[in-house]
């Protein structure tokens, strides 16, 4: 008798303290949200692009009013001298290509595209971006596993996927950690549309991954090379909506007042 009075104030105060805070019934279940380089270079950095951070309310909304079981953040993370810097290559410059022989398959070729230094390890412009930064930190030491995947950290080899290099040479954690937590579903978003976003959607439904692309959480520096990469997208089988939409095919019961603070 003891005992069931016990259970029934446990039980009592447990419903009671979560009132407010529904978030079981606000759960996207066998779901991660993928971040892909949300990073201060691809924004207002040496990639800056300034159709990048129209996508920056549309990300926070997926974190604030919604419950991850998982969180996915990529981050490009090149050492210095990386294939992909304009400046490792002799007479080069931002925008010109090189042919590079794959690593281990020497009869193989792809062509490289160059950029300015960017997603140096330990710059400012390799970190997440300021608001989506705090809204993980605050996440992963509370309600939502968060994995930060660092990518391209090969010097020549660059890697737009999350998941693979661009030689498929070697894989990141990704998949393995997706597998593990379960996940069937995954919803893309961040930067930029026709790169990493592009080949980490690919590679999402190659791998037999539910990919869904919220199309106005994701951007590149022209909308016809959004368009184009989405038309693409479409044809390799990624589910292309937007935040709206999205939501409306995914209630999420009450919203709370719980995270105004960030
Ligand atoms: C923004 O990008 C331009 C080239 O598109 C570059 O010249 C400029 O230095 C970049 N800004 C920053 C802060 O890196
Ligand atoms: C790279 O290879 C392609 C086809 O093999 C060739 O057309 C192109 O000129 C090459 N580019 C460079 C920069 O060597
Ligand atoms: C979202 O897409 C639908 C079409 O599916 C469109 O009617 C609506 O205006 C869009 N909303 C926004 C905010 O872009």
């Amino acid at each position: 008798m003891k005992f069931r009075t016990a259970i029934s104030t446990l039980l009592a105060f447990t419903a009671s303290s979560v009132q407010g805070v529904p978030f079981s019934a606000k759960l996207h279940k066998k779901t991660a949200l993928v971040l892909i380089d949300i990073q201060n270079d691809f924004i207002t950095g040496s990639l800056n692009n300034s159709r990048a951070p129209s996508i920056l309310p549309k990300v926070y909304q997926l974190l604030d009013d919604h419950e991850w079981p998982f969180i996915i953040a990529s981050q490009d993370w090149h050492p210095k001298g990386h294939v992909s810097f304009a400046s490792a290559h002799t007479g080069k410059q931002s925008g010109d290509t090189v042919n590079i022989t794959f690593l281990d398959s020497p009869l193989k070729q792809e062509t490289q595209g160059l950029y300015s230094d960017h997603c140096v390890p330990g710059t400012w412009g390799a970190e997440i971006e300021d608001g989506l930064k705090t809204r993980l930190q605050y996440l992963e030491g509370y309600r939502s596993p968060v994995n930060y995947i660092k990518k391209a950290q090969d010097h020549s080899v660059d890697s737009y996927s999350a998941f693979v290099d661009n030689e498929y040479h070697r894989f990141t954690t990704l998949n393995s950690e997706l597998t593990i937590h379960g996940v069937e579903t995954i919803i893309v978003t961040g930067l930029i549309t026709n790169a990493c976003v592009r080949g980490t959607s690919i590679d999402g439904i190659k791998l037999g991954y539910e990919v869904i692309l919220i199309e106005d959480a994701t951007d590149t520096i022209s909308a016809e090379i959004k368009a184009e990469t989405i038309q693409e997208l479409k044809g390799w089988g990624v589910q292309v909506m937007n935040l709206t939409d999205w939501e409306a095919a995914n209630p999420t019961g009450p919203k709370t007042t719980f995270r105004k603070e960030l």
